[in-house]
């Protein structure tokens, strides 16, 4: 496996090393390319990611990518958009479920569900004209998109509860009424169950009965909020990884952002971005390897090695070495 490896900036130079560190004593065979982008670069070139980055990307099998911090300039076209059309990686997926002793604001552990986010257009076309006095976005919906992300959500659903939510809001977007209807038929020609919810109503009901759903695909502003809200059900962003899935390549990275207030101190928590390991590692085939690595991370949570973010002290050096120590373990039994 060729694997691009983006720490990017902010706590990115310390997750993904961490992620790196779990990767290694794994023992695979994969060929890492280190590939420099964001703010860091922007600040020393005038550009956050260039073509040959772009091509480096594309002759890798996927990225495992940390954050990067936005840069001040009204010019600036955002990388992460950048690289998610070049590369076409029209699946976001955003597994949320609980982990051993972290409780978020619910306090609940009986939840379990996926956001599959439409990743290359909604109100993320990119598609803008920004004035004095008026400023505005494109919203593209398209039949393909649609049907696209409507068949990995169905796919998905057929492993789990052969059910899916289509969130929406084609009350007041006329443009949601194709993706609702192309949602709709393509559940039905998987012979998925579905449902719709309005986006708004959606985000109420994830929060008062989150155990209730399992698959929901939705647009792509919408699959964004929707994910970081649902990540205080689990307790921290810190927590959270996902992947962007594309008919090549595929693309992991924690849900957080670079986190420049703790950025530097040594205690982000490195979970989100192990986690994120652990779905390159099930897209790329490596069951096992994958299984370890979400084994190691609740047995170090277990152990009661807690980041500050989840209310404890440890740092993200003592949380990597947890993981690794167990998967040491486990790989000499
Ligand atoms: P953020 O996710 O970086 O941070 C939000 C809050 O969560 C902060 O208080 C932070 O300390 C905490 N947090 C996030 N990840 C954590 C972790 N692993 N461990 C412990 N605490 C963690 O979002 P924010 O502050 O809105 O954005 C900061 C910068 O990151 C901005 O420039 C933003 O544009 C960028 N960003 C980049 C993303 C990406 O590259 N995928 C995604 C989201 C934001
Ligand atoms: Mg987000």
């Amino acid at each position: 496996m060729k694997l691009a490896v983006i720490e990017g900036d902010g706590i990115g130079k310390e997750v993904i090393p961490a992620a790196v560190e779990v990767l290694d004593t794994l023992g695979l065979d994969v060929e890492k390319v280190p590939v420099e982008l964001g703010y860091g670069k922007w600040e020393k070139t005038g550009q956050a990611i260039t073509d040959d980055d772009l091509e480096v990307l594309k002759g890798c099998d996927c990225i495992l990518f940390g954050a990067i911090t936005t840069p001040p300039d009204p010019n600036y076209k955002s990388v992460l958009l950048t690289i998610r059309k070049e590369l076409d990686m029209y699946a976001n997926i955003r597994p949320i479920r609980p982990l051993p002793t972290v409780r978020g604001i619910l306090d609940r552990s009986n939840f379990n569900f996926v956001i599959v986010r439409e990743n290359t257009e909604g109100l993320y076309s990119g598609i803008e004209e920004i004035g004095q006095d008026i400023s505005w976005t494109k919203r593209v919906i398209t039949r393909k998109g649609s049907e696209r992300i409507a068949g990995y959500a169905c796919k998905l659903a057929k492993e789990r509860k052969n059910r899916i939510v289509i969130v929406h809001k084609s009350n007041v977007m006329k443009s949601d009424k194709l993706f609702l209807d192309v949602c709709r038929e393509t559940a039905a020609s998987h012979d998925v169950d579905y449902s719709d919810e309005l986006v708004d109503t959606m985000a109420y009901k994830l929060i008062s009965s989150p155990e209730k759903y399992d698959v929901i695909v939705t647009t792509n502003l919408f699959g964004d909020i929707l994910s970081d809200m649902s990540a205080a059900l689990v307790g921290s962003l810190g927590l959270l990884p996902s992947a962007n899935i594309g008919t090549k390549h595929a693309f992991f990275e924690p849900v957080h952002g670079s986190a420049p207030d703790i950025a530097g101190k040594g205690i982000a928590n490195p979970i989100a971005a192990i986690l994120s390991l652990m779905m390159m590692l099930e897209w790329y085939g490596h069951m096992s390897e994958a299984a370890l690595v979400e084994e190691a991370v609740d047995a170090a949570l277990t152990e009661g090695i807690i980041t500050p973010d989840m209310g404890g002290a440890y740092t993200t050096k003592e949380m990597t070495c947890a993981v690794v120590d167990h998967i040491k373990k486990e790989m000499r039994k």
